[in-house]
């Protein structure tokens, strides 16, 4: 059987921003965790090209077998939303020719790759960035009964966030898992002024680290994962 591939979606778009750093760390966490039957080194989507993990001729023992990949919304680079159609009117197998865009087709494509997706986010003003509705928006038949694991973070583990986006990957009729994972970021921060266009690497504050360990954030992530891998069993 072949693997399930997952994507771990960075959100937010600015210039510095914590969000690369904060997947990392879930990708890291998820990575390292013996309980998760993830089969494949890291493959961040840093063009709107197909992952090269998913052609790969390894072969597979555990039918339960994922792989774990990063898609940036950064790099994926979308208007607002341009599409004269409405995506759910599509039909539902290979929308994707019938998009009038480039990059909606692009995007289509990347998306139809994926068989479930883990939304790492910060909140703004009590909900997610307009990114991450954004890129969700221009889609439908691609995200429809897939699994989706929230994750969050803001200065109180962006709850708001996570609650808006799981009204909104409802609507879109994904099939959500429970456990919401929502980091506190107290001490860790952009320091604005000091990182270059570039984006020179954003360091978690050890006292953060420390703060999500004492609240059991990795066993947290170990249940949002095993509810996505369950729920892949049963496709
Ligand atoms: C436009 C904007 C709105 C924000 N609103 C909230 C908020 O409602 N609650 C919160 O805890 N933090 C809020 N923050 C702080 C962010 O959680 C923090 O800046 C975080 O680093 C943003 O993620 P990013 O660096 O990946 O963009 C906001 C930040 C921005 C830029």
């Amino acid at each position: 059987m072949p693997a399930k591939h997952i994507a771990i979606v960075t959100s937010s778009t600015r210039t510095p921003r914590l969000n690369p750093t904060i997947t990392r760390y879930i990708h890291d966490t998820l990575h390292k965790d013996p309980e998760i039957p993830t089969r494949k080194t890291l493959h961040t989507s840093t063009t709107t090209e197909p992952n090269p993990n998913i052609d790969t001729d390894i072969p597979d023992t555990d039918p339960r077998h994922i792989t774990l990949s990063i898609i940036d919304l950064k790099a994926q680079n979308l208007p607002l939303y341009d599409e004269p159609i409405i995506p759910a009117t599509l039909p539902a197998t290979n929308p994707a020719p019938h998009y009038k865009k480039p990059h909606t087709r692009a995007w289509s494509t990347l998306i139809q790759e994926y068989d479930a997706f883990i939304f790492v986010t910060p909140q703004y003003n009590w909900s997610v960035p307009a990114s991450l509705k954004n890129a969700l928006d221009y889609l439908f038949h691609e995200w429809k009964g897939k699994p989706a694991g929230i994750v969050t973070y803001g200065s109180r583990g962006g709850v708001k966030a996570a609650d808006h986006l799981r009204g909104i990957l409802t609507g879109l009729r994904m099939r959500v898992v429970p456990t919401n994972v929502g980091l506190p970021v107290k001490f860790t921060g952009v320091p604005v002024g000091t990182l270059s266009e570039e984006e020179e690497e954003v360091f978690i504050d050890e006292r953060d680290l420390e703060g999500w360990k004492e609240a059991g954030v990795e066993g947290m992530l170990r249940n949002l994962g095993m509810e996505i891998v369950c729920e892949l069993d049963k496709n």
